[in-house]
């Protein structure tokens, strides 16, 4: 359930700009996420669109604007503080330790223990069992618990990182190319574990180059072009071909229209 007032976006973020020594990678970031939504954050190769998540994420400090979350405005904003918010990212790549089990992964950084540190081994294999069955939908019968990370299939490490950031109860997920250099049937797997984050009533940023993957699991479309936002769209507003069309477009013109 939000805990905010549900005319609050979940996230705001304000006139951001960001440069890195002398050149302006964003200009004037107006960027709203609100409760439920998933958002499909699109545009060319440096445009800027990793740029905006990691200020999200605290990576790096804007150069200047404001972020509110839940109505609140963040202050010295850190990758720490971000995750204690309830905002959670997951890459395609290191977002997993390989060598450890399932169960390891899901509690990694943030164990339950008991007095003096001890951890609950128990509860977490438990734990981790009901997040298999509940939160990640996984089909394949050779998953479980002590499955090695090393053995699962690209699109089931991201269903883990999915998991597991809805188990701590992430109000916002970022997927910065959740499906780079992943099968056709993985990346099914993955938009799966997407829809799951919107019937969670959990809100997703998704990132990616292709507009077919993200048409339909997003609620809008976000384009950002050369560190602007060149645009925004509602679904509901516009099609999967004319989206297509808008994008080859701006990669030709420059311009949307
Ligand atoms: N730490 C940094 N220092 C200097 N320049 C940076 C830094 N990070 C990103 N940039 C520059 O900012 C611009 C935007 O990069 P960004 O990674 O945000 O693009 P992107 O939209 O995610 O691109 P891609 O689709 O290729 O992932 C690029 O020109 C990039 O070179
Ligand atoms: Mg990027």
């Amino acid at each position: 359930m939000a805990d905010h007032s549900p005319s609050v976006p979940l996230l705001s973020m304000q006139n951001i700009h960001k440069s890195f020594g002398e050149v302006d990678v964003l200009q004037a970031i107006d960027f709203n996420v609100t409760d439920n939504e998933i958002i499909a954050l699109v545009g060319d190769n440096g445009a800027g669109k990793s740029t905006l998540i990691k200020i999200i994420t605290g990576v790096h400090p804007p150069t200047s604007g404001d972020i509110f979350f839940k109505g609140q405005k963040i202050t010295k904003h850190s990758v720490s503080r971000s995750r204690s918010l309830g905002i959670e990212t997951v890459y395609q790549e290191r977002a997993l330790a390989d060598q450890q089990t399932l169960w390891r992964n899901v509690f990694a950084g943030r164990e339950l223990t008991r007095k003096f540190g001890f951890l609950k081994v128990k509860e977490q294999r438990a734990e981790t069992q009901n997040l298999i069955r509940k939160h990640m939908g996984f089909t394949s019968k050779a998953i479980n618990t002590e499955s090695m990370v090393l053995s699962l299939s690209g699109g089931e490490k991201q269903g883990v990182a999915i998991g597991r950031a809805l188990y701590f109860e992430a109000d916002l997920i970022i997927l910065d190319e959740p499906t780079m250099g992943l099968s056709l049937s993985e990346t099914k797997k993955v938009l799966d574990f997407v829809q799951n984050i919107k019937d969670q009533g959990k809100s997703a940023i998704f990132i990616s180059h292709n507009i077919y993957y993200v048409y339909p699991v997003a609620d809008r479309f976000v384009i950002l072009d050369r560190g602007r936002i060149a645009g925004e769209f509602c679904k509901k507003d516009i099609s999967q071909d004319e989206l297509v069309e808008k994008m080859v477009r701006l990669a030709r013109t420059g311009s949307l229209n």
